[in-house]
């Protein structure tokens, strides 16, 4: 099969670590054939699935249960979340013996009620974590249900209750990634820091890495492209935890983007029916939307836009995240790409979002009428075309495969905490 690409760009396919294909369990909102066919129009070759379904991914049996359903619905490449917490203490090497690829911990309430560690507990999960190589993700988010809710709502100017947290409503954010990265440097565990949605978060973020803690973070296109002056006219649309918040976060998060201190872009593709995103009552809200099919024409739209270059969108899309969950192995051999995961893009492409053409069974999003420069007119999975001239390739269910195999994760070297001392007194880290 041949198809003629002069005048594109081959880009490796962009591997998002952060989708939620609710299957088994919620698959009204999606499944595993919806959400791998939006991914693949969205020149996603490789996706990292979150452990908040029915059953949660917090068994081996769960775990090999999605592994089967994925591996005979999904057209693109996959890793799975175990469930990291308290009620998984006893078997974090189980999980990752049966194929788990990275590790979940919700230090915050969110969609599927998931209970949080206490800070005892987590930093056990993190020693456990640690002896088997595999990342752990982080929602380092502390608000409750509430506190999000009515921080969505007084963003949106309109009168709430207000408590010291709500007041400042980023605050929670900044002190879970302080906590996460020194129960992090203390264990030695590699950690990965979801939705970074508040400027705050950069400095712990950055402060962190500079003591040398395997610590990396992603930011969402919303949090990029949305602030608080959209609620007004996106009313229940732009729902999400962590909400959107200010223009100043945004831009800082940009240029965190940029200079690699937040290292790469996922979606926390989070489909919901629009019935059930926007019900009138506040307190009764499935928050999020579908993200994995926008993310790269919102991306490409601001490399037209002189914003950032196409390499720094690469490193931004595949090359980082590769590095950090482990498919980019040291020996050099298989890098972004050469599995012929590939997106060929076509940089000047002109298109408008529209929510009625999203591959999603979520068929909403805060980009409603976007209009977008830039987007993938071929997706490769392992040189395979699973999206063709826009369209998806029919029969390709069940060609994405598991992760496994390509992953490579030693366990950290353990760390000598005591050395951090050495700053205080002005020494060498
Ligand atoms: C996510 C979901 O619906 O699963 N929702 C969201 O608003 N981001 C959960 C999450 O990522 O916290
Ligand atoms: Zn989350
Ligand atoms: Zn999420």
């Amino acid at each position: 099969e041949t198809v003629d690409v002069s005048g594109l760009h081959l880009l490796p396919g962009a591997i998002d670590v952060h989708v939620h294909f609710r299957d088994p369990g919620y698959t009204h909102k999606e499944d595993w054939e919806s959400g791998a066919a939006a991914a693949a129009m969205g020149g996603v070759t490789t996706v990292f699935e979150m452990p908040n379904t029915v059953p949660s991914t917090s068994t081996p049996e769960a775990l090999f249960d999605k592994a089967t359903i994925a591996g005979s619905k999904s057209c693109v490449d996959f890793g799975l979340y175990a469930l990291l917490g308290e009620e998984t203490l006893d078997r974090v090497q189980a999980l990752a013996d049966a194929g788990a690829n990275a590790f979940k911990l919700y230090m915050g309430n969110t969609f599927g009620n998931l209970p949080s560690p206490s800070t005892g507990a987590m930093l056990e999960c993190f020693e456990k974590a640690a002896l088997t190589g595999l990342r752990v993700s982080l929602h380092a988010e502390t608000a409750s249900i509430m506190a999000r809710r009515e921080a969505a709502l007084s963003a949106a100017g309109r009168t709430a209750p207000l408590d010291h947290i709500l007041a400042r409503p980023e605050v929670v954010a900044i002190e879970a990634v302080a906590r996460a990265a020194i129960l992090a440097e203390w264990t030695g565990a590699r950690i990965h820091i979801l939705h970074i949605s508040s400027s705050g978060e950069l400095r712990p973020l950055a402060e962190a890495k500079a003591r040398g803690v395997d610590v990396t973070g992603e930011t969402c296109p919303c949090y990029l492209f949305l602030d608080s002056s959209d609620y007004e006219r996106l009313q229940g649309a732009i729902r999400v935890n962590p909400p959107v918040r200010e223009k100043k976060d945004s831009l800082g998060i940009l240029a965190a983007l940029k200079a690699g201190v937040v290292d790469m872009i996922a979606t926390d593709h989070a489909p919901h029916t629009p019935e059930e995103k926007l019900r009138p009552n506040i307190w009764d809200v499935d928050c999020g939307f579908p993200g994995v099919e926008t993310q790269m024409p919102l991306m490409l739209t601001r490399v037209a836009a002189g914003d950032y270059s196409i390499m720094d969108y690469v490193r931004m899309s595949a090359g980082a995240p590769a590095r950090s969950f482990g498919l980019w192995p040291t020996k050099g051999r298989i890098a972004p790409g050469a599995h012929a995961d590939i997106a060929c893009v076509d940089l000047s492409r002109r298109e408008t979002i529209r929510a009625a053409d999203l591959h999603s069974r979520s068929r909403i999003t805060p980009f409603e009428g976007t209009e977008t420069v830039g987007a993938p007119v071929h997706t490769l999975v392992r040189g395979a075309f699973v999206q063709r001239d826009r369209k998806l390739v029919p029969g390709m269910q069940g060609h994405g495969r598991q992760v496994t195999d390509i992953q490579r994760m030693p366990a950290p070297a353990p760390r000598n905490v005591e050395l951090s001392l050495a700053h205080l007194t002005g020494g060498a880290p």
